[in-house]
C-alpha cells in the first residue's frame, strides 16, 4: 500500500490517503473521498479523460513515471517548464507521493 499526502497552500498536511500500487491518482482520491478539483470544476470536469486539466497537481516528492503524451499535450501551453505539474487522472501511483492541489501551488 502506498501513501499520498496532500498539502495545503502553506505546506500543511491536508490529508493522507492510501493507494494501491499502480492505482490512478485521481481514482485513489475519489475512492478516499478527497476533493481534487477547485471551485466549479468539482462538477465541470472531464471525468478523468485528460481533457480539462482541472485535476492538475504539483508533485512535491515521490518517484513517478514521466508525463505521458496526454499530459505533455495538455500542459505544454499552460505550464511547460514545470515537469512536476501533473494531471492526476493520468498518473499511476508507484511510490509514496506528496502533492499540492490547485490553489496550493
Ligand atoms: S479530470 Fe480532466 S484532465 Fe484530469
Amino acid at each position: 500500500m502506498l501513501e499520498i499526502t496532500f498539502l495545503g497552500p502553506k505546506g500543511e498536511i491536508r490529508r493522507k490517503i492510501n493507494a494501491e500500487p499502480g492505482e490512478n491518482l485521481r481514482q485513489a482520491a475519489i475512492r478516499n473521498k478527497f476533493g481534487l478539483y477547485p471551485h466549479i470544476f468539482k462538477i465541470l470536469n472531464c471525468r478523468g479523460r485528460g481533457l480539462c486539466t482541472s485535476c492538475a497537481v504539483e508533485v512535491v516528492s515521490g518517484n513517478l513515471a514521466p508525463r505521458n503524451e496526454v499530459e505533455n499535450d495538455k500542459l505544454k501551453s499552460k505550464i511547460p517548464s514545470q515537469p512536476n505539474i501533473r494531471l492526476a487522472c493520468q498518473v499511476s501511483v508507484t511510490d509514496n507521493v506528496v502533492v499540492k492541489t490547485q490553489g496550493s501551488f
